[in-house]
């Protein structure tokens, strides 16, 4: 076991990739298989709150950008469900774990979308938010996930573009489509900024996932670069951000901010958001609904090799 423990150490340590056949401590596939799933069971459940205005695009053009978005968004839920299979788990049972509760999806996806600037305003601050948070997880230790990443933040760059032209184009329109952008930046800034985890200081698992690189920076690390990042994009849109403390601290050459409401963060992950009994009932129906295009496929299969249904 020592020389096996050594060997995985060693690896990881040189930056280099641990592969599904290679010995792992059960700790880190156990932790693996909870932050992937759970990285995947949001990007399905992220379908939903801009899913909810492709049929109400003001125009064909912001439907298809709507559309091929959040098929995507599909996609990267298929590439991390395949990645957590790797570790020798099942997608069913990751989808049944979501569906009763017992894995976790992102905070951010529990907030209402009421307006379509929504669509803007998530395609560039929460996928912004994504961005800053997948990018350095192309370099996280396990294989599977470090390339399903790659493709991933390829097509996050596209859904930030699209949200924030689609924004830029609205911040030039009537007074009433710049008062609907500023509403839409105040509801979801301070929920894009949790999506980073609790502080660091109250993260059981950074520590941990830091020294198996999992984790590539710690909660606070990443929540700065994005604070820093979205502050003058705000300004070259001319919408203000919802945080009196936001100030430029030359000294420390970042933005200080206000703290977010860990509270609030604690209360949605537990369940008592806005639309988390909605979002996950909404997955159980489509699970339900989808489940004889699974019984059909299984039949196909084992027709085409010979055994009897
Ligand atoms: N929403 C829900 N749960 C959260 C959370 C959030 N915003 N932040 C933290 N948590 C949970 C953690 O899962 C953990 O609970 P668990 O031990 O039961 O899993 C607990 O709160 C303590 O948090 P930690 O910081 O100790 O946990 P992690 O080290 O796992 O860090 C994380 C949390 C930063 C979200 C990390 O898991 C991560 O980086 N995950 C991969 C990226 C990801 O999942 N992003 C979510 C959005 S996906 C997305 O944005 C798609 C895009 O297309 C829009």
């Amino acid at each position: 076991m020592d020389e096996l423990l050594e060997h995985f150490e060693r690896t990881v340590e040189r930056d280099q990739r641990i592969e599904p056949r290679d010995w792992m401590p059960e700790g880190y596939r156990k932790t693996l298989i909870r932050q992937i799933a759970q990285h995947a069971h949001s990007e399905i459940i992220g379908m939903q709150p801009e899913g909810a205005w492709i049929t109400r695009a003001p125009s064909l053009r912001r439907k298809a950008i709507l559309l091929a978005k959040v098929q995507d968004e599909a996609g990267h839920g298929l590439y991390l469900y395949a990645a957590t299979e790797t570790l020798g788990v099942d997608r069913s049972e990751l989808t049944e774990n979501l569906i009763e509760g017992k894995q976790k999806y992102s905070s951010i996806f529990n907030y209402p979308t009421p307006s379509f600037a929504d669509v803007g305003v998530i395609g560039w601050l929460v996928d912004g938010a994504a961005i800053c948070n997948q990018v350095p997880l192309c370099r996280t230790s396990y294989g599977p996930y470090a390339r399903a990443m790659i493709r991933v933040c390829k097509e996050e760059s596209f859904h930030q573009r699209q949200g924030y032209e689609l924004l830029m184009t609205m911040m030039r329109g009537s007074k009433a489509q710049r008062e609907m952008v500023q509403d839409s930046v105040n509801r979801w800034w301070w929920p894009s900024l949790m999506m980073f985890g609790p502080p660091d200081g109250d993260s059981p698992n950074t520590a941990r996932s830091m020294a198996w690189r999992i984790k590539r920076h710690t909660n606070d690390e990443l929540r700065q670069k994005f604070v820093d990042m979205s502050v003058p994009q705000a300004e070259k849109l001319g919408v203000t951000l919802p945080d009196p403390e936001l100030k430029w601290n030359a000294e420390r050459e970042h933005y200080d901010f206000g703290e977010p409401d860990w509270a609030e963060l604690k209360r949605v992950i537990s369940g008592d958001g806005a639309c988390n009994a909605e979002r996950v009932e909404h997955r159980r129906r489509a699970h339900e609904d989808g489940a004889w295009v699974r019984e059909a496929a299984l039949a196909h299969a084992a027709k085409k090799k010979g055994v009897a249904a």
